[in-house]
């Protein structure tokens, strides 16, 4: 019997480790140094709080939203969702044509512009400061991308896609990004939080907003938050 008792608080310290090691990392700050690496955000969760199916009841286009700043957690789950890498091959969340991923993903906040790396579920900085206000300036001065405390921006460089598929590229390039857009919209509901897809923009000022690489075309945006009522 005691043999028993010892087995079970042994197996009951073993589960406790096990689960201490299983916690998600802790909140951190994003990189807002120039010269600094690409820095890895947190792992994203396996699970959420609701299935896919209330996600999918519950979206609605949110487009105001309190000055609340949003986790470095949840800008990671967010981006993830939009093209993270789910298997050891480099496939993503979203599906690509031919797996040539196009997209890149911007992740604008009131500290800057950082560029999602795939790979490493990483960000890497464009540059630091407030740039909403001309995003927003951008996007015929919508208010969503002024006050949202993450703007995903979504661009595309439709010559990796144009070298399988020729001229239909364009067209496969466009239907990604609302691949990717609406997993930011539905990750958002299974995060409580509030987004809306914004196609109305002038393509070349988002561009420069986000100091965008030759060849890429400014797409998406989709203002993210918690949202006011
Ligand atoms: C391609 C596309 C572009 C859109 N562009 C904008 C936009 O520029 N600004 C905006 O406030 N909403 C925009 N929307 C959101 C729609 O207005 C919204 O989806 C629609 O009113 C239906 O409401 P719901 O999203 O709450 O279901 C866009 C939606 C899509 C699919």
């Amino acid at each position: 019997m005691r043999v028993l008792a010892a087995a079970v608080a042994a197996l009951a310290v073993i589960i406790l480790v096990v689960m201490s090691q299983a916690r998600p990392l802790p909140d951190r700050p994003l990189p807002t140094a120039h010269g600094e690496g690409p820095v890895a955000l947190p792992s994203p969760a396996p699970a959420g709080a609701i299935s896919l199916e209330e996600a999918l009841a519950r979206r609605r286009s949110v487009r105001a939203f309190t000055p609340r700043a949003l986790s470095t957690n949840e800008v990671g789950q967010l981006l993830w969702a939009a093209q993270g890498v789910t298997d050891s091959r480099g496939h993503r969340t979203a599906p690509s044509a031919g797996a040539t991923y196009p997209l890149e993903v911007y992740a604008v906040t009131p500290e800057g512009v950082w560029r999602y790396l795939p790979a490493g579920h990483a960000l890497a900085i464009v540059r630091t400061g407030d740039v909403r206000p001309d995003l927003a300036a951008a996007a015929l001065g919508q208010g969503a991308v002024a006050s949202a405390p993450l703007v995903v921006v979504i661009n595309g460089v439709v010559t990796r896609t144009a070298a399988r598929y020729g001229s239909r590229a364009e067209r496969y390039v466009w239907l990604e990004a609302g691949h990717a857009a609406q997993n930011v919209l539905l990750e958002a509901v299974a995060l409580d939080l509030g987004a809306v897809p914004i196609g109305a923009f002038d393509d070349d000022a988002v561009r420069a907003v986000v100091g965008a690489s030759a060849g890429e075309d400014a797409l998406y945006l989709v203002p993210v938050g918690h949202p006011a009522q």
